[in-house]
């Protein structure tokens, strides 16, 4: 049993407190570096005087982040824009591109053996970005980076229990594709435990787990987009790979990764979780007819965010 430093990238944001307080619990957890350009010291100061294991250390600007990320085991990036009500995750591309790439570059350098798992959106594109910068480094390794979809799964699973009356804890409904809205591609067929709603339901189900981001920028109301949720969600997949680079077996959790399961470079599937991050990409499954559908109206989708953050990478 091992001790484990995750580095979060963004540690004062909306999402980057709540995740660190969250990963702040767990035992597997012995050292936690927070990292922002702002505010980092306070937050970390505050996170120390919790009575759990994990030692907390504070960087704040692009000096420190060098020894923020130095030997970390995992990176989360929480780092950049929030949309606001209008806007769609696209959007942010402008503004975030520079964020991932300035901390892509840091960890091909200080932490090239890290998992790296990018909450910033767009995540269809800004995790094509990470591989390019990491493949110029010399330091790619697919099997190690991910783009975090883990909030589409819990939105899926909560929606689900809710509409059946179950325990959400028990319900899973793999989500695979992207995480922007017609490319979240919910797998209400491959549900456990089993469930079958009539068309329209269905319909309303799929459309309600791809607008869930938007509900909440909505009710926001110009204060940001989902923290809480989106901090848990995020702390469950990091937990998954902390747990998989302990040697524990059977851990699957859906992210977006590349692969060759479809003809888009990156794309979101069931992965089983291991010592060297993806031990095996589980694939697609069977799916209905109406997510085949969906799958093939999200492909060239994908295939155009991925580009946009691959030329970024070329032309910047
Ligand atoms: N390096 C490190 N941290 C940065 C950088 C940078 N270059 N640029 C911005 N940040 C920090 C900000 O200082 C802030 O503390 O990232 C944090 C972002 O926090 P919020 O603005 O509250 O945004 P949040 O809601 O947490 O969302 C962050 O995650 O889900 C995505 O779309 C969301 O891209 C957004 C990101």
């Amino acid at each position: 049993h091992h001790n484990y430093k995750v580095a979060i990238a963004g540690a004062a944001g909306g999402i980057g407190q709540p995740l660190s307080l969250l990963l702040k619990q767990s035992p597997l957890i012995t050292e936690l570096s927070l990292y922002d350009i702002v505010h980092t010291p306070g937050v970390a100061a505050d996170l120390s005087h919790i009575e759990t294991t994990a030692k907390i250390a504070g960087f704040m600007g692009p000096e420190n982040l060098k020894q923020a990320l130095k030997g970390a085991d995992l990176i989360v990036v929480a780092a950049g824009l929030p949309r606001k009500p209008g806007m769609d995750r696209d959007d942010l591309f402008k503004s975030n591109a520079c964020v991932v790439r300035e901390i892509a570059e840091v960890t091909a350098e200080s932490a090239p053996k890290a998992l790296l798992a990018i909450i910033t959106n767009p995540i269809n594109s800004v995790v094509a970005i990470a591989a390019e910068v990491l493949k110029k480094a010399g330091k790619y390794d697919p099997k190690r980076l991910f783009g975090v979809s883990t909030l589409d799964v819990v939105r899926a699973n909560t929606f689900v229990a809710e509409l059946k009356g179950l325990c959400p804890l028990e319900v899973n409904v793999p989500v695979i594709g992207g995480h922007a809205g017609a490319t979240i591609i919910p797998l209400i067929s491959q549900a456990t435990p089993a469930v079958t709603f009539p068309p329209d339901q269905l319909q309303a189900l799929i459309r309600r787990i791809q607008d869930a981001g938007t509900e909440v920028v909505k009710a926001k109301a110009g204060a940001g987009s989902a923290t809480l949720s989106t901090a848990y969600a995020a702390a469950r997949m990091a937990i998954s790979l902390v747990r998989g680079l302990n040697g524990e077996q059977n851990i699957v959790e859906c992210a977006y990764v590349e692969s060759s399961v479809t003809e888009a470079k990156y794309f979101s599937t069931p992965l089983l979780l291991g010592k060297n991050g993806i031990e095996k990409n589980l694939g697609l499954g069977r799916l209905s007819d109406f997510e085949q559908d969906m799958v093939k109206k999200a492909i060239p989708v994908l295939q155009k965010n991925i580009k946009t953050g691959e030329d970024f990478v070329i032309n910047n």
